[in-house]
C-alpha cells in the first residue's frame, strides 16, 4: 500500500509555500530535463511524483507533452488549479507500479523523490515498470542525494531551513543505516501554529542504483553532479543520473 507523506495530503494548498525548491533551480531542472529530452526519442514524457507541476508546468510550456503519476490527488488538485494544469495526462496512483498508458521517451522524477519509495523491492519494481514503458532509446532520468553527503550535512537537532514563503522552519532529520532509511520531520510556524511534517526515504547509493537499473534491462548514459549539468565528482553532494533503454 502506498503511504502517501502528510505535506501531500493535509498539506498540499501549502506545499508550494513550505516546500518547494527556489525558482532558479527549478529552471536549471527543466534546462537540463528539456536538453535531454532533445537527445531522447522523439515522444512524452512522463514524471513519477508530479506533485503540484512546479517542473511538468514548465516542461509543457515548453511544447512537450508530459503525463504524469501521483499517489495524492490532494497534489493534482493543486496542479489543476495552475495555467496549463488541465491539459496534463495524469493518474493517481503508486508510482513504483507505473500504471499508465503509453509509451515514453523519457520518464523522470525529481526533487529526491525517488526515495520515497520504501523499500529496495519498490525501487526495483520501479526501474522494471519504467523501462517496460519507454520508448527504445528513451531515457530515465533521477536525482538523489549521495548518503555521504547525507550523513555529513545532518546536523544534531533541529536544523533551520528556508522556506519558499519565508515562514520559519525547523528540521530534525534522523538516519538509521542499518535499513538505508532516513526520517525528516518539519515544524513549521504558520500563523502562530505549529504544523508537523514527517517524510520516510529509503535511500541508495548510485552504485545500487545502477544495478538496479541493469537488473530492468536500463545502462547508465550519464551522471551530473546536480541540474545544472556539471561534473559528477567528488564534492558532488548528489547527482542527476540519466539510465538509457538501449534502442
Ligand atoms: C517532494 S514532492 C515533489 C513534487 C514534484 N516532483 C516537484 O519536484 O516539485 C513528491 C511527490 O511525490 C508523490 N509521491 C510520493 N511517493 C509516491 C508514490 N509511491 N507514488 C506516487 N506518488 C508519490 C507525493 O504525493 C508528492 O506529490
Amino acid at each position: 500500500m502506498t503511504t502517501v507523506p502528510r505535506y501531500a495530503t493535509d498539506f498540499a494548498d501549502r506545499y508550494d509555500d513550505w516546500f518547494t525548491p527556489p525558482a532558479a533551480s527549478t529552471r536549471a531542472t527543466v534546462d537540463l530535463l528539456a536538453k535531454l529530452a532533445r537527445s531522447a526519442p522523439p515522444g512524452p514524457l512522463l514524471e513519477l511524483g508530479i506533485g503540484t507541476g512546479r517542473v511538468a508546468l514548465p516542461l509543457a510550456e515548453r511544447g512537450h507533452q508530459v503525463h504524469g503519476i501521483d499517489a495524492a490527488k490532494t497534489m493534482v488538485d493543486q496542479l489543476r488549479t495552475k495555467p496549463g494544469g488541465e491539459q496534463l495526462t495524469i493518474s493517481i496512483g503508486d508510482f513504483a507500479e507505473v500504471d499508465h498508458d503509453g509509451e515514453f521517451a523519457m520518464v523522470y522524477v525529481a526533487n529526491g523523490t525517488f526515495f520515497e519509495l520504501a523499500s529496495q523491492q519498490d525501487q526495483l519494481r520501479c526501474f522494471a515498470r519504467v523501462a517496460r514503458r519507454l520508448l527504445p532509446g528513451g531515457l530515465f532520468v533521477l536525482d538523489a542525494h549521495l548518503p555521504e553527503a547525507l550523513a555529513a550535512n545532518t546536523g544534531a537537532g533541529a536544523q533551520p531551513v528556508e522556506s519558499a514563503n519565508g515562514d520559519p522552519v525547523l528540521r530534525t532529520r534522523r538516519i538509521h543505516p542499518a535499513s538505508q532509511r532516513y526520517i525528516s520531520d518539519y515544524l513549521v510556524l504558520d500563523e502562530g501554529m505549529f504544523r508537523h511534517v514527517r517524510v520516510a526515504f529509503r535511500y541508495a547509493a548510485p552504485g545500487e542504483l545502477d544495478l538496479m537499473a541493469a537488473a530492468a534491462g536500463l545502462r547508465l548514459r550519464e551522471r551530473f553532479g546536480g541540474w545544472s549539468g556539471g561534473a559528477f565528482n567528488d564534492s558532488s553532494s548528489g547527482h542527476i543520473s540519466v539510465y538509457e533503454l538501449p534502442a
